[in-house]
């Protein structure tokens, strides 16, 4: 039976609640065939605090790498983006990495944390200007999957920076492969984007997990202690929140599977039995062993990357990476 919330209790509105374009997105998803749901859907708070922890993981090696690669080669990075840089960051996180290139970087013009959270965004302003009391912050709300324009003083177009209040270069920071959570034909679109936004002489340094044994994937995206599956049936801890839904999200197994083809690790909800959920005024059947598609995190080889970018507008300045040759960081610049 349909879950409802007792009158009497108050009807709070969750703080991140989703904006409506993804809340569409996640009944859309599940009327679709096979399901699926939005994996900028797993990052509520809950969700935040789970990928965190899942960042700690002994398995989950990609944070871990593109750190030890940064902190041996922010130097390297630092000269190759050149002085005077305006770095744009699109979903600034925690802000280690952008702390550790911002100390090497010479003379930075400004940086631009780019959020959809007010919470976040503030978080970050705080930490970044605690640590860099010099540097101008211009502070971004937007959701960065989508068109978004740079603060007026930073706005340039292919004349370069002659139109600017501010003179710089507009650098891209893109780290934590979050760019493998988009599909290689959204990935050239949102790249495209920052290309015309930053201009002619724009740069972007960004973070790519490379192709490896599948065993070393399988167990990143399905670790020993659980923390990756409760991560994903946050989804439906969510939707019931959000939507008044009935997942029994017990009743899904997480599944994480790399498919070598496509070079992408897909993680899904796999329904456990024949079963029947109701979410807003829709009802779901489930089959035993459906399954809802969740997320892809897609991984390049490093010239694979390159000829992605290239399509894009972008070409290679320098690359990194770790002696497993695990990940990849990518410096480039408008071609
Ligand atoms: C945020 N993103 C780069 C992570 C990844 O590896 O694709 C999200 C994640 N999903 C499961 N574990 C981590």
């Amino acid at each position: 039976m349909k879950r409802t919330s007792p009158l009497h209790e108050p009807q709070d509105v969750p703080e991140d609640l989703a904006p409506t374009s993804l809340r569409l997105a996640v009944l859309e998803g599940l009327l679709d065939s096979p399901k699926h749901l939005p994996s900028a859907y797993l990052y509520d708070a809950r969700g935040s605090a789970l990928f965190e922890r899942i960042c700690e993981l002994p398995e989950y090696y990609p944070t871990r790498t593109e750190l030890a690669i940064l902190q041996t080669h922010a130097g390297d990075m630092a000269t190759c983006i050149g002085p005077r840089a305006i770095l744009v960051e699109p979903g600034s996180g925690a802000g280690v990495k952008t702390a550790l290139l911002l100390e090497r970087l010479l003379e930075p013009a400004a940086y631009v944390p780019v959020e959809i959270s007010p919470t976040a965004l503030q978080a970050s302003v705080r930490a970044m200007a605690t640590r860099f009391a010099h540097l101008p912050i211009h502070p971004l709300q937007a959701d960065f999957t989508q068109a978004f324009t740079l603060p007026h003083a930073l706005r340039r177009g292919d004349a370069g920076r002659a139109e600017a209040e501010i003179d710089g270069r507009v650098v891209f920071f893109f780290p934590g492969s979050t760019i493998g959570n988009f599909d290689p034909q959204h990935a050239q679109a949102l790249l495209t984007r920052w290309r015309l936004l930053g201009g002619a002489d724009a740069g972007l340094l960004i973070g790519v997990d490379l192709r490896k044994s599948a065993a070393v994937l399988q167990a990143a995206y399905d670790d020993a202690q659980g923390v990756t599956a409760a991560f994903n049936r946050n989804l439906l801890v969510r939707a019931n929140r959000e939507f008044a839904a009935d997942f029994a999200p017990d009743s899904f197994d997480h599944l994480a599977r790399y498919d070598s083809v496509q070079g992408r690790i897909e993680m899904h909800l796999r329904s456990r039995e024949a079963q029947v959920v109701h979410i807003a005024s829709h009802t779901l059947g489930f089959e035993a062993g459906e399954t809802i598609h969740t997320e892809n995190s897609y991984k390049y080889t490093l010239d694979g990357f390159a000829a992605l970018a290239a399509l894009a507008g972008w070409r290679l300045d320098a690359q990194w990476t770790d002696p497993l040759r695990r990940f990849g960081v990518l410096a480039m610049r408008a071609a």
